[in-house]
């Protein structure tokens, strides 16, 4: 009902958060292809004729962050180990992906592991338990719920891992996890999940208002405020 009313309220669109991303997917007049590949809206744009169009911008968030933070542009062929099956990694793996990236994903359920590199063309492993396992991985990506606040830490140990690679922790709650923390001490590149937040908003204010804005120090600077306890 909600939904349907918001053409007729004069409003451009809306953002969508958990739990409702899901539904929302099946709830709107149509979609992009990121929403489609990963079965979930978080950005409606109400059209010129009040029709709701779906996107999904964690995808692009999730990707603009990664190339802004790592420095690195091209990641064709290089090698990633996914933790998670959940909704953040779906967003994750299908801009992995598409910008031809290596994935290997691990999960605590290895079931939805599955499910979910047969559907993206990766692969399952399973949950790291040694160091060596994440040897030859050019990049970690934890999307899983461990390390946010009122749950246990990623205890994952980092020596083996190149020292190129980049960690990247989607958890925002708090900023500066203990996986970050770890990766800071081993001299890698350590990306936090605040800059996706930030990145998956701005093709969204740009779709609503047609002014793309700038992502920068300030607006995070905003943001961190806004978040602190
Ligand atoms: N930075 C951003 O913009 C952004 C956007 C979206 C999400 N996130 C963050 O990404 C994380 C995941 O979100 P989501 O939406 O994907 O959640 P979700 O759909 O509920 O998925 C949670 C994932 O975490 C795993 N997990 C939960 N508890 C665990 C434990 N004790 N040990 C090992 N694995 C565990 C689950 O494994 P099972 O399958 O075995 O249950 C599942 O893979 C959250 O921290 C969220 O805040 C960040």
């Amino acid at each position: 009902y909600v939904l349907c009313a918001l053409p007729k309220m004069g409003f451009a669109g809306v953002n969508v958060t958990l739990p409702h991303k899901e539904h929302a997917r099946r709830l709107v007049d149509r979609c992009d292809d990121a929403a489609v590949a990963i079965g979930a809206v978080n950005t409606i744009v109400i059209d010129t004729h009040g029709a709701l169009a779906g996107r999904n911008t964690d995808a692009q968030g999730f990707w603009a962050h990664l190339v802004d933070a790592s420095g690195r542009a091209e990641w064709s062929g290089a090698r990633a180990l996914l933790l998670g099956a959940g909704g953040a990694a779906r967003a994750a793996l299908w801009a992995l992906r598409r910008a031809g990236v290596d994935v290997a994903i691990a999960n605590r359920s290895g079931a939805r592991a599955h499910a979910l590199a047969s559907e993206f063309a990766a692969d399952a492993v399973a949950w790291p338990e040694t160091p060596a396992a994440l040897g030859g991985f050019d990049l970690l990506v934890n999307a899983t719920s461990l390390g946010m606040a009122g749950q246990p830490p990623l205890a994952i140990d980092l020596s083996a891992m190149a020292d190129t690679a980049v960690v990247y922790d989607l958890v925002y709650t708090p900023l500066a996890t203990p996986l970050l923390h770890a990766a800071q001490a081993r001299g890698l590149v350590a990306v936090d999940g605040l800059g996706m937040l930030i990145h998956q908003a701005a093709p969204a204010f740009a779709a609503w208002f047609g002014i793309v804005p700038a992502v920068d120090a300030a607006v995070r600077r905003h943001l961190m405020a806004a978040l602190a306890p």
